[in-house]
């Protein structure tokens, strides 16, 4: 789909690199020669992912151990990839905390370990990156992970919610402010792709598991690979005039819950036969 080296000289930092979605979008930059640092807290699990992804590639993957809900450690994780690489194009705010609870049973503590990674974190990688491309006069795109509930709201997962829709007014905020020193922003809207840190957080059970699939219209999960792709369209150059922008992938899955009326989904041919009737009399 791709020409071979679409991402060439970009040097990529994915946070939340080592698993997941993260790492997929780390594997598909580098497939496309940018090269790629990858970021998170665990470094034993960054380092097998670096070394299972270099072994593909004539520039290794960098790992760089980081909390994003430290700014300290952001700013020595970017002064570290800068150093590595001489520079970064791109940041991909991928990073996220999130698990089912009712809200009630959430003390504060709890609320602020998912805000810190997905809200605090991502605007202090933007904010700590975002200075240093200003200052420097370099241009930069920034690609923020969110989620359909971003903007339809979520129960059961209220932290990650409010998270992430502070994550997309972000994104919308910056890519008009930032615009004029060539800096853009987008977003991607995953629906249900099974990684084992989404899935084992927030469907930890076969049922819950058929639930998610049993919402989407074209009747399947996504593959990480499609997201990958989208990805890399859109922090390549040939999304230049994309900015601000949230594209979902997701089947359709928000909007059928949102349409009024798709659960008739449910009605028979038999069914429908009667309704006819009912509904025709009506001139
Ligand atoms: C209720 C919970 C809880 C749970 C933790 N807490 N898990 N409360 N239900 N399942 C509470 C703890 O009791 C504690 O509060 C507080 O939260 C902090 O917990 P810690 O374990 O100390 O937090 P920490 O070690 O910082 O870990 C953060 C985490 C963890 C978010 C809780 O799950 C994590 O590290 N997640 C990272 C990966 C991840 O979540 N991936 C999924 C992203 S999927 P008290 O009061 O007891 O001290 C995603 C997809 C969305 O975002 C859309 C899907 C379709
Ligand atoms: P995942 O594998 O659990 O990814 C989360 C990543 O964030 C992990 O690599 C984790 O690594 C890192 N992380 C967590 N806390 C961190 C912190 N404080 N500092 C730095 N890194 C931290 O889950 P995923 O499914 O791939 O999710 C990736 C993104 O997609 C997230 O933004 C998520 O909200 C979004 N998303 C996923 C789905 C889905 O169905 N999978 C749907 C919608 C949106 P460490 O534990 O090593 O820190």
């Amino acid at each position: 789909m791709f020409e071979a080296n679409l991402l060439k000289n970009k040097v990529i930092l994915v946070t939340g690199g080592g698993t997941g979605l993260g790492r997929a979008m780390a594997e598909k930059f580098l497939a496309l020669g940018a090269k790629v640092a990858i970021a998170s807290r665990r470094q034993e699990v960054l380092e097998a992912a670096a070394q299972e992804m270099s072994s593909r590639s004539d520039t290794p993957v960098f790992p760089v151990s980081c909390d994003v809900r430290n700014p300290d450690q952001v700013a020595a994780m970017m002064d570290t990839v800068m150093d590595h690489f001489g520079k970064i194009d791109v940041l991909v705010n991928n990073a996220a905390g999130n698990f089912i609870s009712p809200t009630e049973r959430l003390s504060h503590r709890a609320f602020d370990a998912v805000l810190g990674i997905v809200l605090h974190g991502t605007t202090y990688c933007t904010l700590d990156l975002g200075k240093r491309w200003i200052a420097s006069g370099q241009s930069g795109t920034v690609l923020n992970i969110v989620t359909t509930y971003a903007w339809t709201g979520s129960g059961y997962v209220v932290p990650s919610a409010a998270a992430k829709a502070g994550v997309l007014a972000l994104t919308r905020s910056l890519a008009v402010e930032w615009a004029k020193y060539g800096i853009r922003h987008v977003a991607i809207a995953p629906g249900p792709f099974p990684t084992e840190g989404a899935w084992s957080r927030l469907a930890p059970t076969p049922d819950l598991h058929e639930k998610l699939v049993q919402r989407v219209p074209l009747g399947r999960v996504g593959e990480k690979d499609e997201l990958a792709n989208l990805a890399a369209y859109l922090v390549s150059d040939y999304a230049a005039f994309i900015n601000g922008e949230v594209v979902t992938i997701d089947g359709g899955e928000w909007l059928k819950g949102a349409g009024e009326f798709n659960e008739l989904e449910a009605v028979t041919p038999e069914q429908w036969d009667q309704l006819a009737e009912l509904t025709r009399k009506n001139k």
